[in-house]
C-alpha cells in the first residue's frame, strides 16, 4: 500500500448504547453472546487524521493529541491498538502520522467514549488506506467495524447508522462475531428515539469494562446468561419490526438489571450503581406507571442512567426530567438516535 501523504481526514463517529447488552468476550475481542443496540447522535467522537510526508524509519511515529492536549494514557492505549493490528494498519510502516480527536461531551460525565473513540479512529485509518474505488461502501463499513472492535467490542456497533447488532445468531441472517449489521427493518415506532443520559455520578469506574468481561470467564451464571442474550437478541429484533413498546421495555431493562447482576455475583464481585442510580431508576418507573409513556430505562457499566423515550412524548420526557431529577443530577445530556458516523471533508 501506499498513501499518498500530505492528507488530513476528519471522521466523526457517534457513542451506542446497548439494549441487549455485551458481556463476556474470548480470544481477540470475540463477544460471548450476540448484542443489539441504538447509535445516537449528540455524543461522539470527531478525529483528525493527518498522514504527514515524513516516512518513517524505525516503526510507529505517532503523534496523538487529545482535544488539544498530549494525554499519555489515550496516546498508550492507540499505540498498541495500532500496534496490535499492523497488519491492518500499513500506513503506520510508511508514514509518520498525527492524530488529534476530540468528543462532543465533557469529559467528567463519566460517559464511556471508547466506542465512539475507536469507531472515528478505525474509519479514519481505513479511510487514509482507502484507494479509490477498491473498496465498495458496504466492504469498506465492515471492515472498519471489525477494526473497531478491536479497540473496544461495542465500537463495531457504531459503525452504523440506527439499530446495530453484533455477533453471531443462528436466526439472524448476516450476523458475525467479527462486525456488527444495521438493522433493516425498523417500525415507525422506533424510528424516532431519544436517549437522555441522566449523570447521577462522574467520577472514573473503579473497574473498567475489560476487568469486568474477564469475569464471566468463570461465573456462575455465565451459561444462562449468554443464552438468554441470545434469545433477547431475536426478540428485539422483532420487537424493532412490530413497534412493540411494551415488549422493548421489558427487554431492555431486565437486560441492564442483569448487566448489573452479572458483576454483583461474580467471584470477585462489585457495584457500580449508587444510591442515586436507584432512586433515579424508581423514579422512571413510577413516571410509566402514572402516565403510562413508554419510556425505559437502562444502564451502562456505570452508576449513570440512560433513560430511553420515543419523540413522539419528548415535551412530557424532557418537562420531567428537568422539573423532576435534574436537582439531583450532575448533568443531563439528551441525545437522540442518530444516522451513524459521517466524514467531514
Ligand atoms: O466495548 P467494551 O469492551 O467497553 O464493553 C462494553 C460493555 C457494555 O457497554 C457494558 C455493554 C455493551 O454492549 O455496550
Amino acid at each position: 500500500m501506499t498513501a499518498p501523504a500530505h492528507k488530513k481526514i476528519i471522521w466523526r463517529c457517534p457513542s451506542n448504547i446497548a439494549i441487549v447488552k455485551y458481556w463476556g468476550k474470548k480470544g481477540n475481542q470475540i463477544p460471548c453472546n450476540p448484542s443489539l443496540s441504538m447509535t445516537l447522535s449528540e455524543a461522539y467522537t470527531q478525529v483528525e487524521l493527518e498522514i504527514t510526508d515524513r516516512k518513517t524509519t524505525n516503526g510507529l511515529e505517532l503523534t496523538y493529541l487529545f482535544e488539544g492536549k498530549e494525554n499519555k494514557h489515550f496516546q498508550t492505549r492507540i499505540e498498541n491498538y495500532i500496534q496490535n493490528n499492523m497488519d491492518d494498519f500499513p500506513l503506520f510502516k510508511e508514514y509518520a502520522v498525527r492524530i488529534h480527536s476530540y468528543n462532543s461531551f465533557p469529559h467528567s460525565t463519566g460517559i464511556a467514549s471508547s466506542a465512539s473513540a475507536f469507531g472515528a479512529i478505525a474509519l479514519a485509518i481505513l479511510d487514509a488506506q482507502r484507494d479509490n474505488g477498491i473498496y465498495e461502501d458496504e466492504v469498506f463499513y465492515k471492515r472498519a467495524s471489525e477494526l473497531a472492535r478491536f479497540g473496544s467490542g461495542s465500537a463495531c456497533r457504531s459503525i452504523y447508522a440506527g439499530y446495530a447488532e453484533w455477533g453471531y445468531h443462528a436466526a439472524i441472517a448476516g450476523s458475525s462475531d467479527n462486525y456488527a449489521i444495521e438493522m433493516e427493518d425498523v417500525h415507525d415506532n422506533f424510528k424516532q428515539m431519544r436517549d437522555a443520559i441522566l449523570i447521577v455520578d462522574n467520577n472514573p469506574k473503579k473497574v473498567g469494562s475489560s476487568a469486568g468481561h474477564a469475569l464471566m470467564q468463570d461465573h456462575p451464571y455465565a451459561e444462562n446468561r449468554f443464552l438468554q442474550a441470545n434469545k433477547h437478541v431475536e426478540r428485539v429484533i422483532n420487537i424493532i419490526s412490530s413497534g412493540d413498546y411494551e415488549e422493548f421495555i421489558k427487554i431492555a431493562e431486565s437486560e441492564a438489571l442483569t448487566l448489573h447482576a452479572m458483576m454483583m455475583t461474580s467471584e470477585n464481585y462489585y457495584l457500580l450503581m449508587k444510591p442515586g442510580t436507584i432512586y433515579v431508576i424508581e423514579r422512571i418507573t413510577g413516571f410509566r406507571e402514572q402516565t403510562n409513556i413508554p419510556v425505559c430505562f437502562t444502564l451502562d457499566a456505570g452508576p449513570n442512567v440512560h433513560l430511553i423515550y420515543p419523540q413522539a412524548f419528548a415535551g412530557e420526557v424532557e418537562g420531567f426530567v428537568n422539573i423532576e431529577l435534574k436537582k439531583d443530577l450532575k448533568e443531563i445530556i439528551f441525545d437522540k438516535i442518530g444516522n451513524g458516523p459521517e466524514k467531514l471533508n
